[in-house]
């Protein structure tokens, strides 16, 4: 929780570039969760700023977003659907996180991607590699296609409303 007892959401972008459409669905999927939970508005640690300083351990700015990461009660990890995981920016971000150490976060997975096929790719692959850090993840996880982005504000607005419940109750 907050200083001021709200819930807090942090958006995880694991695009290398800045201002992608993976950031606009982590955007606002991480805004409809705070509707729907009550919490203010949400943090964002957009991994393109970082660039390569993920993989530099004294870094102030990746050390930072670390911080806000460890700090959050839900996160919205999303990414790019890279060769059918995540991109290893991502990666090399969580990387700096200690096994366990989300053990007090909720996290929702969150793919774009263009490959039908590769759907199942956000519980196979992304799911199990926040268990691994210790996050709970409540709900299935979220694979979008690029063909389904126009909708996708409708999408979240339902997805979030259909998690409500098991979010809060793994809280
Ligand atoms: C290096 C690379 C690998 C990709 N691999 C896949 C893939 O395996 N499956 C898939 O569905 N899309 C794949 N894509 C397509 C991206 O997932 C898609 O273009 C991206 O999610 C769009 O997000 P953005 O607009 O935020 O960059 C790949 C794209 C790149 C650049």
């Amino acid at each position: 929780m907050s200083e001021y007892g709200r819930v807090r959401i942090v958006a995880v972008v694991g695009n290398p570039r800045a201002a992608s459409r993976t950031h606009g669905i982590a955007r606002t999927l991480a805004r409809e969760m705070a509707a729907v939970l009550g919490a203010g508005e949400p943090g964002e640690v957009d991994l393109a700023t970082l660039g390569s300083k993920v993989l530099e351990r004294e870094d102030r700015d990746a050390r930072a977003a670390v911080e806000e990461v460890l700090a959050a009660d839900v996160l919205v990890v999303a990414s790019p659907t890279y060769k059918a995981t995540y991109s290893g920016l991502l990666k090399a971000f969580l990387d700096r996180i200690g096994t366990g150490g989300l053990h007090r976060t909720r996290a929702v997975p969150v793919l774009l991607g263009g490959a039908p096929d590769h759907r199942l790719a956000v519980d196979v692959h992304f799911t199990p590699l926040l268990l691994e850090l210790g996050a709970s993840v409540p709900a299935r996880g979220l694979f979008v296609l690029e063909s389904e982005l126009d909708d996708f504000d409708v999408a979240a607005a339902a997805w979030a409303r259909d998690a409500r419940a098991a979010l809060l109750a793994a809280s």
